[in-house]
């Protein structure tokens, strides 16, 4: 084989790589970026350590307290590189019509100059100084007719430790690959070289930042950045927003989703996918623990936060997570709202943007009831609770860990971890379910009365923003499917292909799954949550397998049906009738209100708008109006 060399680089291909394209693009990259040195990952545990080991000494991560953290490690990123960013965020498709208003669009041409091909493009020198790992990995497990494989070159070794955490990453990927297997090339950089003898910071990045999307050519290409989303780039770009492409195209679903199995006390077992946005709920749900009173219930996960969706020969829908860990929300997590989250977190764990305890171990804002004393906090500075009331905002203390801090961890560390959540062939879905933060307006839970009625709730849904995307917090936006910072592709036509799928299904004779909306974070005049959510959520999780065995009853109102207090099973949970009532109610008025957010929604997407959706909601106004 021809193995293209280069001046005054090494490429270093190890033997074991066959695929002339995969070199040839590897040299391509290194030449544009000018990268010091290529180091291939092969995915091994050898090469984990040394990599930490590494950032260890570069001063990226700490190491945590062996004893009380074992093999686990704590970073800090750049105070202005702390979540997704959805404003740089480009889908750069040959017609911006097919990116759709909820996108931002650039041509694909005046984007490849800026990043690769202008004199003065992004890419150009922006490794000098620094190493690009190559990381193969699979979305999906290996080999599985639902996974896809991707290639990521980095010049950050904090996103190839993450990378092998979060998907099957390294050598065996190439050996699936071949010499000439189809893979999403992704191309990272954090955007900071290193000039001679310069000294690197702990967390380079760039404040000039670019995640781009080509969906026809299927590349990725992201700059300036190295946290979650924006730099692990298997994860948003390629499973939701290539991904979602391709699923439109080859009919089947990518989707922001959770998946879990629930298994009744009579070994009964059910699968259900649930979308809701970001830092809303998924890896809690994902992993709930049933409540006093649900004795001989078992959940188990799949998955935390993407699933692929596929029909199968007997017509139903099967999903796989294409993820191998999880990078999920810290701030939060404790031993009562989700213990298997914090079994999971015991040891091997990568932690972003928590505090530090005096004893080399790490807390967030809600791990315990009682702050410790003395933190070092995720900027690292000296915190008590009394610096910070001192430096409180609007009256909330200065958090020791970032709203968005996380953790990186193996879906293996998972106590509950599902024993189908590895198979090729993916689990059979009875319901999905469709969930935004809501203070008020949506009920607790709504079923819908068919596939259209379902796709128009999950299109309409709305929640309030949180800290997983830079901007503004806790303000009301559409967000249709959980998908709004996702989808690869004009929103419309995600939604008409949704329908298009229930068509297509439903004319194969398959039983379709129920579809649910659902809402935790109703509050009440005090403020605060009246639902208790968390292992509580099992009450209408198995509301839901009641109504899809035939058995469960419930109220048609406006939108669909919903349980009375007598529908559900309240032993082991004091809530009242008024509780209930408080969570449940349809208010007719904030409901005319919440129907002009619809139509500004649909006014906004009335390009290939399918007309099914506007009849759902003539049909929801005429009902509201009796
Ligand atoms: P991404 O990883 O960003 O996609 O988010 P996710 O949907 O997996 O979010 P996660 O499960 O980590 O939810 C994080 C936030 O939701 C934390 O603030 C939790 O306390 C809160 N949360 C989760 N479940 C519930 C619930 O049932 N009720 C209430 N009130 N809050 C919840
Ligand atoms: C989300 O924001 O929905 C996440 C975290 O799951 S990130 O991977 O950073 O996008
Ligand atoms: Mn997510």
């Amino acid at each position: 084989m021809n193995r293209p060399a280069m001046e005054g680089l090494r490429l270093n291909v190890p033997a074991y790589v066959q695929h002339a394209r995969l070199i040839s693009w590897v040299a391509e990259i290194a030449a544009l970026t000018e990268a010091a040195e290529v180091c291939w990952c092969d995915g091994s545990d050898d090469e984990y350590k040394r990599l930490c080991a590494q950032l260890v000494k570069a001063g990226t991560f700490k190491k945590l307290n062996p004893e009380l953290r074992p093999s686990s490690y704590l970073a800090w990123s750049d105070p202005s590189d702390v979540a997704r960013v959805e404003d740089r965020t480009f889908i750069c498709s040959q017609k911006k019509e097919d990116a759709g208003p909820t996108n931002n669009w650039m041509d694909p041409a005046e984007m490849r100059a800026l990043l690769q091909t202008g004199d003065k493009a992004l890419f150009r020198g922006a490794m000098r100084g620094r190493t690009l790992y190559v990381v193969p990995f699979s979305m999906g497990p290996l080999g599985s007719h639902i996974a896809h494989i991707g290639v990521e070159l980095s010049d950050s070794p904090y996103v190839a430790v993450n990378m092998r955490t979060m998907t099957r990453m390294g050598r065996a990927v190439l050996d699936v690959l071949g010499a000439d297997g189809d893979f999403v090339p992704c191309v990272h950089t954090v955007g900071a070289p290193l000039q001679p003898g310069q000294k690197d910071v702990a967390w380079p990045c760039n404040q000039t930042k670019y995640i781009v999307q080509y969906p026809e050519t299927r590349e990725i290409w992201s700059y300036g950045s190295g946290y979650g989303g924006n730099a692990l780039l298997g994860k948003k770009c390629f499973a939701l927003r290539i991904a979602s492409t391709m699923g439109r195209g080859q009919g089947w679903l990518a989707e922001h989703m959770l998946i879990l199995g629930v298994t009744n006390p009579q070994g009964r077992k059910y699968h259900v996918a649930a979308a809701f946005p970001s830092s809303c709920g998924k890896t809690n749900f994902s992993m709930l623990v049933p409540p006093q009173g649900f004795e001989g219930w078992k959940v188990t996960t799949i998955g935390d936060d993407i699933a692929w969706l596929k029909p199968g020969a007997d017509g139903r829908l099967y999903a796989i997570n294409p993820e191998a860990g999880y990078f999920g929300v810290a701030p939060g997590t404790n031993y009562k709202t989700n213990p298997n989250c914090m079994d999971s977190l015991k040891s091997d764990v990568i932690f972003t943007n928590v505090a530090l305890t005096d004893d080399g171990d790490v807390w967030w804002e809600g791990m315990t009831d009682t702050p410790p004393a003395h933190l070092i906090d995720w900027q690292g500075n000296d915190w008590t609770p009394a610096i910070a009331q001192a430096n409180a905002v609007n009256g909330k203390p200065r958090p020791a860990a970032h709203p968005n801090s996380r953790f990186t961890v193996a879906a293996t560390n998972n106590p509950v971890l599902d024993a189908e959540w590895d198979n090729p062939q993916g689990v059979a879905i009875d319901a999905f379910i469709f969930g935004g933060r809501r203070s008020t307006t949506v009920p607790l839970v709504t079923e819908a009365r068919d596939w259209t009625e379902g796709v128009y709730m999950a299109a309409t849904m709305g929640s309030e923003t949180t800290a997983a995307a830079a901007g503004a917090q806790g303000v009301v936006r559409r967000d249709p499917f959980a998908m709004l910072p996702f989808c690869g592709y004009n929103m419309s036509d995600y939604f008409q292909h949704w329908l298009d799928m229930g068509a297509k299904l439903q004319t194969g004779g398959a039983v379709l799954p129920k579809i649910y909306c659902v809402n935790w974070f109703r509050k009440g005049a005090d403020g605060k949550f009246v639902w208790p959510g968390y292992g509580e959520n099992m009450r209408v999780l198995q509301w839901m397998l009641e109504r899809i065995e035939g058995r469960g009853q419930g109220d048609d109102n406006a939108f669909g049906i919903s349980p009375r207090y007598e529908d559900l099973r309240w032993d082991g949970l004091p809530f009242t009738r008024e509780q209930f009532a408080s969570v449940i109610g349809v208010d007719g008025a904030a409901w005319v209100e919440e129907l002009k957010l619809h139509d500004e929604l649909f006014a906004q997407l009335a390009y290939h708008l399918p007309t099914d959706l506007s009849q759902v909601k003539t049909r929801i106004e005429e009902r509201l109006s009796k």
